[in-house]
Formats: structure tokens, sequence, C-alpha cells
């Protein structure tokens, strides 16, 4: 499917790629072009797709070949989805990546009514639609963001937000307190926090890794181990779970997510939007490697 691209997201997987991070680990085909989340129009469809025609509003995670910020992109039928009826091509755009992740984070920690969730990084991209899809099942959610986003979070609907910079979760909460922690910030902290608010047999659902930086061999076999030991640990009925996820992107899911969209459920909130221009995503890229995003940047042409 040929896809002419009208507006992009980015997210730290971009100029994670772009540094070259992930270069032992990415299965992405090089020369690599820029940008996952992407929104456009179909101009060409194969002989073998039936479910989009020419002339489409499409939004994906092109997650094996990126090209969000190119002009015409290909794109493979199975991660495409049409985009949310009512929706610019910005706010199509904002959705695939950051939606996607948080909803399989939702679909591992089993969250539904009643269900109790701490979200680590909750005005972030992923964190900010975990926290909305967290309310809307019916979940008590508590969001952990700095003291700036603390308003943007409960306007999400967070039954309560602490200041990460004042206090972490084990200090402002006790024992027994969660069913669900999701973390979109990572580091070992984020972990050990999380043991001591869950309950027994509790859920620590992880996007993120303990170390930032380019994945080494030796990083990888440490990743590897942690993750072993963290799973051999909570093996039993009243260990902690924990979980982490790796998103898989895909048109079903990501029409999960526009559900929840067009039932007016969830919301992108697209904190700043740059041109579509080789400038725009030098800007708006190095703007995510700040680490400050409030929700998504989008780009526009
Ligand atoms: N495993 C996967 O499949 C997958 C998928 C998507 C993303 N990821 C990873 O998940 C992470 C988050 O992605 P994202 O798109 O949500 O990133 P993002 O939009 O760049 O997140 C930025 C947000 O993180 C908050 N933040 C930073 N440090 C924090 C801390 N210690 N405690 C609480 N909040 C903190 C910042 O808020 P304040 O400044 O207000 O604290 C900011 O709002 C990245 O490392 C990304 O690579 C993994």
């Amino acid at each position: 499917m040929q896809v002419h691209v009208r507006a992009a997201a980015v997210n730290p997987i971009d100029w994670q790629m772009i540094e070259g991070n992930r270069r032992l680990i990415a299965r992405r085909r090089f020369p690599f072009k820029p940008l996952f989340d992407l929104a456009g129009v179909v101009t060409a469809v194969g002989d073998q797709v039936t479910s989009f025609r020419v002339g489409d509003r499409v939004h994906a995670d092109n997650e094996t070949d990126g090209g969000g910020a190119s002009e015409y992109v290909n794109v493979p039928s199975r991660l495409l989805a049409h985009a949310p009826t009512g929706l610019d091509f910005a706010e199509s755009a904002a959705l695939p990546l950051a939606g996607q992740t948080a909803l399989i984070c939702l679909d591992n920690g089993r969250v539904t009514a009643g269900t109790r969730v701490a979200v680590i990084g909750a005005s972030g991209g992923v964190g900010h639609f975990a926290v909305q899809m967290a309310c809307t099942a019916g979940a008590f959610v508590v969001g952990v963001s700095s003291a700036r986003n603390q308003e943007f979070v409960r306007l999400l609907g967070a039954d309560e937000v602490i200041d990460r910079n004042e206090t972490d979760l084990s200090s402002s909460f006790g024992a027994d307190s969660f069913d669900v922690v999701i973390d979109c910030v990572g580091g070992r902290e984020q972990w050990i926090h999380a043991q001591r608010v869950l309950r027994p047999g509790g859920r620590f659902v992880t996007i993120a890794r303990d170390e930032d930086g380019v994945v080494t061999p030796a990083s990888a076999v440490r990743l590897a181990s942690t993750i072993t030991a963290r799973r051999l640990r909570g093996a039993g009925p009243q260990g902690t779970k924990y979980i982490p996820v790796f998103l898989k992107a895909s048109g079903v899911l990501l029409q999960r997510v526009n559900k929840l969209v067009e039932e007016g459920r969830i919301h992108a909130h697209i904190s700043q939007s740059f041109p579509l221009t080789l400038e725009g995503v030098n800007a708006a890229i190095d703007e995510s490697r700040a680490g400050r995003t409030t929700g998504k940047l989008t780009l526009l042409r």
C-alpha cells in the first residue's frame, strides 16, 4: 500500500534508532527512513488488498520501515487502519505507536473496573493514553509525573497524582495499594518501588529498560538475565509479576485504539506541532530527546 504522508508523530524510538542505540537488536531495514508514526491518504493498493481503497484516510505505526518523514511511503496493509472519523491528520498520526503500546500495557495488566493502577510517566506519550484507558475501564488510577504536569494528568482522569520530584510511589503508598503498576519510564528504582506497593501477585508492566543508551552485547545479556531473574522471583502466586512489554504493531490493535477514540473515551493530547519539513523533523526529534514531552509531538505537511 502506498500512502501520501500528510502528518507524522515523534516517539523516543525514532531518535534512539537515529543514534544507533538499537543497532544490535533492531529488526528494521536500512537505509532507515525516520518516523514510524504516520497518517495520510492511500495512493496505491496492492493486488491482494481488499480492505483499503485509493483515497482512504489511514494511519499506522510503520514499524518495519518508518517513513513518516517521507512524502510517499509503502506500508504493509497489516499495519494500517482507517483513521478515526472526525480526526485531522495530526491527531491521527499521534495515535498508533503510543496508543497501541498503552493498550497492550492495559491488556498485560489485566486492568478492568475496580483495578488499582499506578502509571509512572503518566504525562508522556504512552502514559497519557494509559491513564485515559485505565480510567475508562473503571480503574482507580494514580499518575506519577513532575509538578508541571500534575494538572494535566488529573484532567486525563487520574484519581490522584504524585510529584516525582517530591516523593515516589513507595513513600506515598503502603504495601498492597495497587494491583498493577505500569512503568513508562524505566530504571531499576521503578521496579523496587513497585514491589513495595503492589499486592501479593500484583503485576509490574514495563515498556522501558533499566539502562538507557546504546544496547551493547553486555547490556543485552544484563537485560536478559534481569528479566529472567525477576520473572523467576515472581513465579509463585504471591510473587510480583514482572512483565516487560514490547509492541508488535498491527492494524487490528490500532482499530481497538480507534474505537476508544471514536467513542470519546480517549484522545491524543498534542502539546506541540511542527511543520513536516527537514527542519521541522529535526526540531521535533530534538524536543522528544529532551524527555519532557507532555502528550504527543506531531508534524503536519
Ligand atoms: N516497549 C515498547 O514497545 C515501547 C513502546 C513505546 C515506548 N517505549 C519506551 O517507553 C518510554 C516512554 O515512551 P513515551 O513515548 O511515553 O516517552 P515520552 O513521551 O518522551 O515521555 C516523556 C514524559 O516522561 C515523563 N518522565 C520522564 N521521567 C520521568 C520519571 N522519572 N517519572 C515520571 N515521569 C517521567 C516526562 O514528564 P515530566 O517531565 O513531567 O516528568 C514526560 O512527560 C521510552 O523509553 C520509550 O522508548 C517502549
